[in-house]
């Protein structure tokens, strides 16, 4: 199978981690970098969890860049430890890779493998969109040069999960997710509205701890944190798969429900709003109009069961 290449943006994290570990089982995928973002933890932490996850998997040939500390309009203010722990991946201790970070900021990178893979790289975005807004602002030819953009974030029908309206990567950076969004490249933008539905339970984690793979391993120990937020959510002990589902999302494997290419705008407003995704949603009543000059796919629904192909791909890494 021909493999595609790829570009990761992340703030590893929990669900982060599993993103990463699914990408690395796809035979359809060339990771060609992983750039860091501030947003569950700071960018310099997600960086380093990355770079250690990939030396467990025995992949030091993925190169990483630190990316943006600060958001276009805001400082970074700590991150979710309450979600993902004091190190982002649940307290669990990896051991140390090897290796050095790139010299190159993120947005350099994206900018650098853009141009050396013309009309095909791949950019998946799972974290607060800082680097993909810094690396147009780097590069006029940008979203000219990139085959197509997939994020997880936002809330289309459903309500958000730091404020009533607002998803936690849009709500970090909403300056930076309207300039991704404005940008003339074609997004998939996978919301809370697909993410919630897809989780990951008790009994799948026991596997992965039951693994000999060290990478399945680490997944499944971080996962007792990630349980410990969301059974709040779920009434059990659970959690959403919102990285790893739009990372699968974006490299083709799975059939997509309901998911309309409409215009989008995120509310950047100092009120209530702010971090809002607002989604032209109104052909639900007025028939399916076609909406001219829309690039943003949302992804309201996936047909099918997400989580065994996700457990399938962490344990065959
Ligand atoms: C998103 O926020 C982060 O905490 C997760 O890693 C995911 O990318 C979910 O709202
Ligand atoms: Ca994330």
């Amino acid at each position: 199978m021909m493999r595609l290449p790829f570009y990761l943006d992340c703030d590893t994290g929990i669900d982060d981690a599993m993103a990463l570990a699914y990408l690395l089982a796809s035979e359809r995928v060339d990771l060609l970098g992983v750039g860091s973002v501030s947003g569950n933890i700071s960018a310099a932490v997600g960086a380093a969890n990355t770079l250690d996850l990939l030396a467990l998997a025995g992949r030091d040939d993925i190169p990483v860049a630190v990316g943006a500390h600060d958001f276009l309009a805001h400082e970074f203010h700590g991150g979710a430890t309450h979600v993902h722990g004091e190190n982002g991946i649940g307290g669990v201790v990896l051991p140390h890779a090897q290796r050095e970070m790139e010299k190159e900021s993120a947005a350099e990178m994206i900018v650098r493998l853009a141009h050396a893979h013309p009309g095909e790289l791949r950019i998946i975005a799972i974290g607060p969109l800082t680097n993909l807004a810094l690396a147009l602002r780097l590069d006029a030819d940008l979203a000219a040069l990139v085959h197509d953009v997939t994020i997880m974030g936002g809330a289309a029908l459903v309500p958000g999960n730091v404020t009533r309206v607002a998803e936690a990567n849009i709500h970090n950076d909403p300056e930076a997710a309207a300039e991704v969004l404005a940008a003339d490249w074609f997004v998939t933008m996978v919301p809370l509205d697909a993410t919630m539905e897809s989780t990951i339970e008790a009994d799948d984690r026991d596997v992965l701890e039951a693994s000999n793979h060290p990478v399945a391993r680490a997944i499944g120990a971080m996962l007792d944190t990630y349980f410990d937020f969301y059974v709040r959510f779920f009434g059990r002990r659970t959690s959403a798969l919102h990285d790893p589902l739009a990372a699968a999302i974006a490299v083709g494997d799975l059939e997509l429900g309901e998911a309309p290419v409409v215009h989008v705008e995120v509310d950047t407003t100092e009120g209530p709003g702010r971090g809002q995704t607002i989604c032209e949603l109104r052909y639900r009543f007025l028939g399916h109009p076609e909406q001219e000059g829309a690039h943003c796919r949302v992804v309201l629904s996936v047909v099918e069961p997400f989580t065994p192909k996700l457990m399938a791909a962490m344990l065959r890494l």
